[in-house]
């Protein structure tokens, strides 16, 4: 099983967030290494709860650009980010930290397809809408 990747299907058009999204992306790939040379479940918990805070921290940013770009969908995006969050901590870590899930590579397979499914679903739109309104020429006097 091979560590999940970014790519550009991926891309929010956005460079500051696809920047963001490709580090949670380099963390992943940390966490599959260390998995591969064996690591305890302690190293790994420690890794998975580094991705969690990294994206916590990603999804503020993106919920500041939202808003400076007046984002009509802004509040169903901060929703989805809390409901993302919840289902993290009741599937995966909750479990995991509670030794009754292992940490194994299809496990963090389902942790990194939830937050590839946010991106495609979600974070494109608001990357659409910047860009859509950045292209619109301003008047020239
Ligand atoms: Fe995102
Ligand atoms: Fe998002």
């Amino acid at each position: 099983m091979k560590a999940p990747t970014w790519n550009d299907k991926l891309s929010t058009q956005i460079e500051s967030m696809d920047a963001q999204h490709r580090q949670v992306f380099e963390y992943f790939a940390k966490l599959w290494n260390q998995l591969e040379a064996g690591a305890s479940q302690e190293e790994v918990i420690r890794s998975i709860q580094e991705i969690v805070v990294l994206e916590a921290n990603h999804c503020r940013e993106e919920e500041a650009l939202m808003k400076e770009h007046q984002f009509p969908g802004y509040h169903t995006h901060k929703r989805e980010h809390q409901q993302l969050f919840m289902e993290m901590r009741r599937e995966f870590i909750g479990p995991i930290s509670r030794g009754e899930m292992k940490a194994t590579a299809a496990v963090l397979k389902q942790i990194a397809k939830r937050l590839v499914d946010h991106i495609v679903n979600e974070d494109r739109k608001y990357g659409l809408y910047i860009n859509s309104r950045q292209n619109v020429a301003t008047p020239t006097k």
